[in-house]
């Protein structure tokens, strides 16, 4: 009854405040409940790696928790059997060690187990690291569960750090594994790479890159296409609360679109970044 009368409060609001379309820009108009449902959905995955231990990682069969001590990168492998699908979740900032990473936000040749990338593809030097750390583990596990589930899609997600990750980690499986279908899901993800990387990562992903961005949330605009980056598409832009499909915009397939999030001028980490779906991110969704 109560999520009833939320559902219905929602409806009302987004109702009240009704967006404005600029006539003919197909990509602005609102999402179905579908997408935005998934979007929540993998935010369970992504809250749940903040958890030191994840039995039931969104109520699936965990693989795997793994981690690097030198980079203090960690995540988890889960397997979906009624989506048919292997997830991987990676953490976002929460030591010391990440907060290091984050910093080192120089540009560096995309070098990556299996990846192929184009020319001059650059990516920021502490995600690759990080990434680059526990790279070689995921693959082989995620090979492994394969071998034996050989039809799995793969998706991966992750919020802030923890989303430019499970970007990196998507063009990897799709590297690694061209034959399955790979999907990214990531949250509040702060700008990966150059240019080159991000159109790599729209040619390799098309609409199958979801990157949700939460209102006033600045760790994606932190980093700016100034220092020499560019987002990847495509983002969803929740704008303003509360939560709803009808309150998240699709926007500019390509991944720079002046009227998303970028059109707030950054505050870095504030309330928006840590709050997605009305979740507080680090909260576990990790019982049957
Ligand atoms: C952990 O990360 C460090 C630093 O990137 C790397 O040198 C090392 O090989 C990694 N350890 C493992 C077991 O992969």
């Amino acid at each position: 009854m109560q999520a009833l009368w939320l559902l219905s409060l929602c409806y009302a609001v987004a109702a009240v405040a009704h967006p404005v379309y600029s006539s003919g820009n197909l990509e602005k108009r609102a999402i179905s409940e579908e997408v935005f449902d998934d979007f929540f959905f993998y935010c369970k995955y992504a809250s749940s790696a903040d958890d030191l231990y994840c039995a039931y990682p969104n109520g699936n069969t965990l693989i795997e928790e793994f981690s690097n001590s030198t980079t203090d990168t960690q995540g988890f492998i889960a397997r979906d059997d009624t989506r048919r699908e292997i997830v991987v979740s990676l953490r976002g900032s929460t030591s010391v060690e990440d907060f290091a990473i984050d910093s080192e936000t120089s540009l560096e040749p995309y070098v990556s187990p299996g990846v192929v990338p184009p020319p001059g593809a650059m990516t920021h030097t502490g995600f690759l690291t990080a990434w680059n750390s526990v790279a070689p583990g995921v693959i082989s596990v995620v090979r492994e569960q394969l071998l034996e589930h050989p039809g799995y899609a793969i998706v991966t997600t992750g919020h802030s750090l923890g989303g430019a990750l499970s970007s990196l980690a998507g063009v990897s499986m799709k590297s690694n594994f061209p034959v399955n279908p790979v999907r990214m899901y990531t949250y509040g993800q702060p700008r990966t790479g150059n240019p080159t990387y991000a159109y790599f990562v729209n040619d390799l992903f098309g609409p199958n890159a979801y990157r949700f961005v939460h209102a006033a949330d600045g760790v994606p605009t932190e980093i700016s296409q100034a220092e020499g980056y560019r987002h990847h598409g495509i983002e969803y832009w929740q704008n303003p609360d509360p939560p709803s499909a009808a309150n998240t915009k699709e926007r500019a397939a390509d991944g720079e679109d002046p009227t998303c999030s970028d059109s707030i001028p950054s505050t870095g980490i504030n309330i928006d970044h840590v709050f997605y779906f009305g979740v507080m991110v680090g909260t576990p969704f990790c019982t049957q």
